[in-house]
């Protein structure tokens, strides 16, 4: 049976660059599942199809086909990454990863592409309930305005944003995500937290391919 290694954590911890990185580390493949729900807002938003409509929404996501080349997810075969990072898009992502039949389908789409290929995979859910049996979990976190501050430093030469938006929209981001009734964000009973808030990106992953060297013993 294939390894999984799970990360979960909020927004702005970093958590697809370490997980990609721990991924090389092992030579595991990568997993981004917060880019599969971007890629279902992503092509709502596109087609004028309204966030709150329940059967349209889950009709997209059980539509999309999703492989993974070189740890790129491909959506329908394209890399959709580089267009849906936008905070549109993640706060829209945000709002139908609430939806039980969104998530259903984007579940058995994770559970089928981790049976192929050792994994690192990344999200929100991924300990708790995508692969409660995972051999390694990790819930990856930081402060609230070290990770505002860091998506700052990312986007303010792309967007005219400012840090208290970036802030407000985190903190209504993480409010969604952890309060939803179907698989709030949260640690797992058996997962190891790493906080990296003051820690560098290096450190962050030595520490993360230890721990799951020392589970794979
Ligand atoms: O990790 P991200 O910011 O790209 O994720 C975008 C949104 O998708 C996030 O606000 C919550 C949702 N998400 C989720 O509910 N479950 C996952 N496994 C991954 C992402």
């Amino acid at each position: 049976m294939p390894t999984v290694v799970t990360i979960d954590g909020p927004a702005g911890t970093g958590k697809s660059t370490v997980a990609r990185l721990v991924a090389d580390q092992l030579g595991f493949q990568f997993l981004n599942t917060g880019a599969m729900y971007r890629a279902v807002a992503w092509q709502c938003l596109q087609h004028n199809i309204e966030l709150t409509n329940r059967n349209l929404v889950a009709e997209v996501a059980s539509q999309l086909q999703f492989s993974i080349q070189d740890h790129q997810l491909l959506v329908n075969g394209k890399d959709l990454l580089k267009d849906s990072r936008m905070e549109k898009i993640g706060q829209a992502a945000s709002i139908i990863a609430s939806l039980p039949d969104v998530r259903a389908h984007l579940v058995a789409h994770q559970r089928s592409l981790a049976s192929q290929q050792d994994i690192v995979t990344e999200g929100r859910d991924q300990g708790t309930v995508v692969f409660p049996h995972a051999t390694c979990k990790i819930f990856l976190t930081a402060r609230p305005e070290i990770r505002a501050q860091r998506r700052y430093e990312d986007l303010k030469h792309q967007a005219d944003i400012s840090y208290e938006q970036i802030l407000a929209e985190q903190s209504e981001r993480d409010r969604r995500d952890t309060t939803r009734s179907v698989a709030p964000l949260k640690p797992a009973e058996d997962a190891i937290t790493v906080d990296s808030s003051d820690l560098e990106i290096d450190e962050v992953i030595a520490r993360i391919v230890s721990i799951v060297q020392q589970s794979l013993r």
